[in-house]
């Protein structure tokens, strides 16, 4: 990540890594920040970050190279994956030094800025989520915003954007560069692969992104955006395969199900007052029959359809462990991945579920209607919960979920319609594993907003940087003590 303080570097580094862990890419956010909050303390006024201040200024690459070097060993442990490394990186010669130094193992790099002159999103940015960090525990707001903006004017003194080489067309306010930028030794920026966000998203500037992992990193970049929303998932109201504890199939509704359509409306209403809303389907039956009423505009995608459990269609899960007991016990063994004859697994449910995913990310306010298995994956999208927990989750029916942002992940609240509903929920037989070998440890941020889903009366939780007190660098270093302020 490039650019300066409270350009939503962190947000977006966290958003990646959600994308990326649910596509199933092994990814992990190395955020400098964290290691200078550990190595050197947190509640360090503005003069820690001014360019002048030489012992700091030793501290702080010390920091930055610390946490390089834990990003080394964790490719070397992971073998392969994406690492972001969550730093400003604000100068060609911080720059150089990631590069040769992921040269030199073999680890190819893209830089990706955050550039922003909207002088009130910065203040909103500040506001929102920079009073909360531990840099500014128990201090006024007053005081928050007047020291991080003399942070982010010591930044400013010696920032310089990606890819300038003197000749590129400035954007409007942009620090313009030195006429001849100073070779610094063969370190030439318009070579290297880069893309850069300018102004959330208004203008993008992509340069020599060569892998595929890159192109589906920067078409999610473009995607993704801030202006405040709505997202509400639902599953279709009670149908008559519920009932039977019927696997998939295209029944319409129950009695009870019609009832909860019919009471649909009056809580969307509710929820979103005059707002407007686009509603997604799946193509069958249960869905658009819970949807009829929503006074939107309607789209349905085959996308959304319910996990196809193939040969095993219209059984119950008693028909199935009678009939097909090897299945059964394989299903139990790996839900995740295991893939019914001649259906689907919810691997293959995450992968076709991408597209909804990107443009879920690109549009306004969105209801999902749509089914257990597919509303299980999209949920663990946004909530980052692994493919062990994800075909375990509870979706249940007759309730609406509406996601919150909050600074660097999402809440979920629930709302339970009272109408009566079936529970189609089948636990998970074994004790629950623990982080399974392959999948990186979440960082503290996200793990801190974690929640566990369970049906509940409206809620809200709010957001937190409850940081993981057991969280420590993997490497370790003495620093001198910081020179007084
Ligand atoms: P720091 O360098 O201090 O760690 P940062 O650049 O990592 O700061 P964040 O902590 O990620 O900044 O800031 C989060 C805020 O940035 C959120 O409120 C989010 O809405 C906002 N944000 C997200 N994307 C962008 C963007 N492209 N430009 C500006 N702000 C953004
Ligand atoms: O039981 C309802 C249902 O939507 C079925 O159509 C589908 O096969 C099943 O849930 C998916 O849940 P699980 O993966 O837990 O069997």
């Amino acid at each position: 990540m490039v650019g300066l303080p409270a350009r939503g570097k962190t947000y977006i580094a966290y958003k990646v890594s959600r994308y990326l862990a649910w596509l199933g890419v092994n990814c992990r956010v190395f955020n400098v920040g964290e290691y200078r909050r550990k190595l050197v303390g947190a509640q360090l006024d503005h003069t820690f970050f001014d360019p002048r201040n030489k012992a700091a200024i030793e501290q702080r690459l010390k920091c930055a190279q610390m946490a390089l070097q834990d990003m080394i060993s964790w490719f070397k442990a992971a073998h392969s994956g994406v690492a972001i490394y969550d730093g400003t990186n604000s100068t060609r010669k911080r720059r150089k030094m990631i590069q040769d130094t992921c040269a030199q193992h073999g680890i190819d790099v893209m830089f990706c800025e955050s550039w922003c002159d909207d002088g009130e999103l910065v203040d909103l940015n500040i506001r929102e989520v920079k009073r909360t960090s531990p840099d500014y525990k128990g201090v006024d707001i007053a005081k928050v915003m007047e020291d991080f903006r003399l942070r982010i004017a010591h930044y400013s003194e010696v920032y310089e954007p990606v890819g300038g080489d003197g000749t590129r067309p400035l954007a409007r306010g942009e620090y313009p560069l030195p006429p001849t930028a100073p070779a610094l030794d063969e370190y030439d920026e318009r070579l290297v692969t880069y893309v850069r966000k300018i102004n959330v998203g208004a203008r993008m500037v992509i340069n020599r992104v060569a892998s595929y992992l890159q192109s589906r990193i920067v078409y999610f970049l473009m995607n993704i955006h801030i202006a405040p929303r709505s997202v509400l998932f639902s599953r279709h109201g009670e149908s008559l395969y519920n009932l039977d504890q019927r696997l998939g199939g295209d029944p319409s509704l129950s009695p009870n199900g019609r009832k909860y359509a019919e009471a649909l409306p009056g809580l969307i209403e509710k929820l979103l007052g005059d707002q407007s809303l686009t509603v997604w389907t799946s193509t069958m039956r249960r869905t658009a029959e819970t949807a009829a009423g929503l006074p939107y505009k309607k789209l349905s995608w085959k996308a959304l359809d319910e996990l196809d459990a193939g040969l095993c269609d219209g059984l119950t899960y008693e028909d199935v462990e009678r009939e097909y007991p090897d299945e059964y016990a394989m299903r139990d063994e790996n839900k995740f991945e295991f893939r019914y004859r001649g259906g689907e697994s919810y691997r293959d449910v995450v992968l076709r579920l991408e597209p909804v995913i990107m443009e879920l990310e690109r549009q306004q306010n969105i209801m999902i209607v749509s089914h257990q298995a597919v509303l299980r994956c999209i949920y663990a999208y946004f909530l980052d919960i692994g493919p062990e927990e994800l075909p375990y989750l509870k979706i249940p029916l007759h309730t609406v979920m509406k996601l919150t942002w909050t600074a660097y992940g999402c809440d979920v609240q629930m709302y339970k319609i009272d109408i009566d509903a079936v529970d189609t929920h089948r636990a998970k037989p074994k004790a629950p594993k623990t982080t399974p070998a392959n999948r990186p440890p979440t960082p503290p941020h996200v793990r801190a907003l974690k929640r566990e889903i369970e049906p509940a009366s409206p809620s809200a939780v709010s957001d937190t940087w409850d940081v993981d007190e057991e969280w420590e660098p993997e490497t370790r270093l003495e620093l001198p003590t910081p020179p007084p302020a």
